[in-house]
């Protein structure tokens, strides 16, 4: 039986992806902030719950306890994150951003995937087919948001790109340091979800595609990667 935690799960893509896990046969862990939207989210999918709180070192240690007290972990899919938009709901371009601004997206989307990674590693070295999904994003892609004349060279923001770039380079070094782990980074897709308004052009399960397709790479699958559903993407 695999076992598997899912951050950020009590909607969006992290919810289409633990319930396609909990169809493939997974043990699902909905891991949520909120400790009632995971209750609500776990429950309409017959999953567990885990509060996590990817900003809090007391709240993710809390919930490495409890999963380990439970049994352990497989899979480890690092999918809470935010965009960081200005109050008025526009991007922060290079005009506007502000250090402060770039440290709310990194403490979630960089800061957090380390922080849970690191407490969640000693569950993953003891299984034996421990996996690590970073979700990541096309606008990750230096290759891309310089390609003139593209939808992520037209994207105006800083923070969440660069914060989805330093996870591209975690994915890396981490799978360079555990190469028993399967690590990868995916990028599902503009996906209509909360994070963008319900601006994207994909439905959830579109998106949660790639995510679900590693989260179940197998021993001899790809490590250090970067992919979408169509296959490796450029760095
Ligand atoms: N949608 C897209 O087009 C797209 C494209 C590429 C990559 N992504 C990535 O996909 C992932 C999922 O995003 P989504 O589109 O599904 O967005 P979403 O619907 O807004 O979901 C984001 C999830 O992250 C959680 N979260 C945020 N901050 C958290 C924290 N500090 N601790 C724990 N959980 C936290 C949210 O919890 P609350 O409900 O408590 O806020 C929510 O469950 C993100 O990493 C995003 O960057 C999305």
């Amino acid at each position: 039986m695999t076992t598997t935690l899912i951050t950020g799960a009590n909607k969006g893509l992290g919810l289409e992806t633990a319930r396609r896990l909990v169809a493939a046969g997974h043990t699902v862990y909905v891991g949520s902030r909120d400790a009632e939207r995971g209750r609500r989210a776990a429950e309409q999918l017959g999953a567990r719950t885990v509060l996590i709180d990817v900003t809090d070192d007391a709240s993710v240690a809390a919930a490495a306890r409890a999963v380990e007290a439970d049994g352990g972990l497989d899979v480890l899919v690092n999918n809470a994150g935010v965009e960081g938009r200005a109050p008025g709901g526009g991007v922060l371009g290079a005009a506007e951003v502000t250090g402060e601004a770039m440290r709310h997206v990194f403490e979630t989307n960089v800061f957090g995937t380390v922080r849970v990674t690191h407490a969640f590693l000693p569950l993953l070295q003891r299984s034996a087919a421990p996996v690590v999904v970073n979700v990541s994003s096309g606008l990750a892609s230096l290759t891309r948001v310089s390609e003139a004349g593209t939808p992520a060279y037209a994207y105006p923001g800083v923070a969440y790109p660069a914060s989805k770039a330093a996870v591209n380079m975690l994915t890396v070094q981490f799978a360079k340091a555990f190469p028993g782990m399967r690590i990868n980074a995916v990028e599902p897709g503009y996906t209509a979800t909360d994070l963008n308004a319900h601006a994207g052009t994909q439905t959830v399960e579109e998106g949660a595609e790639i995510i679900v397709r590693m989260a179940q790479t197998g021993p001899d699958g790809p490590t250090g990667g970067y992919f979408d559903a169509a296959g490796p993407l450029p760095w």
